[in-house]
């Protein structure tokens, strides 16, 4: 981020991206597009037909600065694509793509390099750690690459290690960590050189579920840290509702739905997210922001507060006013009031799905 940016200016804005994978393709889509009218499905059907693949279709949305993107789908929808298109490791076949305003896709080869080493920061499920080299020697790799002096890489190295847990295991050789270990040190080396912009393809997904657990909720606190831009990869809903700001649900190649953890789960766009929240809790993953009314006027909320605050999750709103019938306030983080809940909404918004 630099100081001169707009503030409004989000971290990263693709537009239109298409990603197709065989040969000819960069002729072949404005063909298709063309026979198709510009309709995307259809396109992307003439361009499997024509034996291409259309991994990424028209697809555009913005992360804003300090904000946890979450990208979700199934097995093939072409979530890791467009990670690899955002960062260039693959050139797109056609659209926009800004960081921070610049625009990367005309960036050069040098730019590039020094985008990757200063300002964007990866983690990938299968990114191997340096088998002879030490947790220590790991996490410093990328200060080296940036000529950074080695007391001053070994200091931050151990910062990062510090931040992950990984205390006392500088020593340690990669065969001798754990998975998840594994998985702490991969953080801590994309942190060390302090990217803006970080991009995690499905950094937890080879981990059984405790230890899971335990680095989601650390990540969550490496986060409200260090407010990275984030674009983090999943493909199990559960993760994305407890750790996004906001969700990006992709299908065959297609953006169908972005949005917060709470509308995702309330107000799925079709049947498809729907299916992936109908065994989520929404009382767990809802927050009452999304079902709040404003204050009427002429019919004030009742006189009783059980101290309801927009951050509550339905489940913890409804235990709080179980007992009441009538309208209740709702206060903002600085205790005024922003608006108020009939308890019987809450019951409502909480129904399961037939
Ligand atoms: N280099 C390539 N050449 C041809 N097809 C590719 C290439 N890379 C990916 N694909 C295809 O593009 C589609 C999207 O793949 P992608 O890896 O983006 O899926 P994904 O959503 O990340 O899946 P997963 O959850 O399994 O990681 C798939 O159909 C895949 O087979
Ligand atoms: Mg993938």
């Amino acid at each position: 981020m630099t100081d001169t940016a707009p503030p409004d200016q989000p971290a990263i804005r693709c537009r239109d991206v298409w990603q197709v994978f065989g040969t000819g393709a960069a002729k072949c889509l404005p063909d298709a597009l063309d026979r198709a009218g510009g309709d995307v499905r259809q396109a992307a059907q003439i361009l499997r037909d024509d034996g291409l693949v259309p991994a990424v279709q028209n697809v555009s949305f913005d992360v804003k600065r300090g904000e946890l993107f979450v990208i979700m789908g199934l097995s093939g929808s072409g979530k890791s694509t467009i990670l690899r298109c955002i960062s260039r490791l693959i050139d797109v076949t056609a659209g926009q793509i800004e960081i921070d305003g610049e625009d990367i896709l005309t960036a050069s080869k040098a730019r590039m390099t020094q985008l990757r080493r200063r300002k964007l920061g990866m983690v990938f499920q299968h990114f191997g750690l340096f088998p002879h080299m030490s947790v220590l020697q790991n996490v410093a790799f990328p200060l080296k690459m940036q000529r950074q002096g080695r007391a001053e890489r070994l200091r931050r190295a151990q910062e990062v290690i510090d931040l992950v847990g990984l205390k006392g295991r500088e020593g340690a050789y990669p065969r001798q960590l754990s998975g998840g270990q594994r998985q702490r040190v991969g953080i801590a080396r994309s942190l060390a050189v302090n990217p803006d912009v970080w991009f995690l393809d499905e950094p937890f997904s080879a981990l059984d579920p405790l230890i899971r657990r335990q680095l989601q909720d650390e990540f969550i606190d490496i986060q409200a840290r260090l407010r990275k831009s984030i674009v983090f990869i999943t493909h199990d809903i559960a993760e994305a509702l407890k750790i996004a700001d906001r969700i990006a649900i992709m299908r065959d190649g297609q953006i169908v739905q972005i949005g917060t953890p709470s509308q995702i789960v309330l107000e799925p766009a079709d049947d498809y997210v729907r299916d992936f929240t109908r065994d989520v809790a929404k009382g767990r993953h809802a927050r009452l922001s999304s079902v709040l009314r404003p204050v009427d006027p002429d019919a004030p909320p009742a006189p009783d507060d059980p101290g309801l605050t927009v951050d509550m999750t339905l489940d913890e709103a409804l235990n709080a006013c179980m007992l009441l019938y009538q309208p209740v306030p709702v206060r903002g983080r600085d205790g005024q009031i922003v608006g108020m809940i009939d308890p019987a909404d809450l019951a409502n918004a909480l129904q399961v799905d037939p």
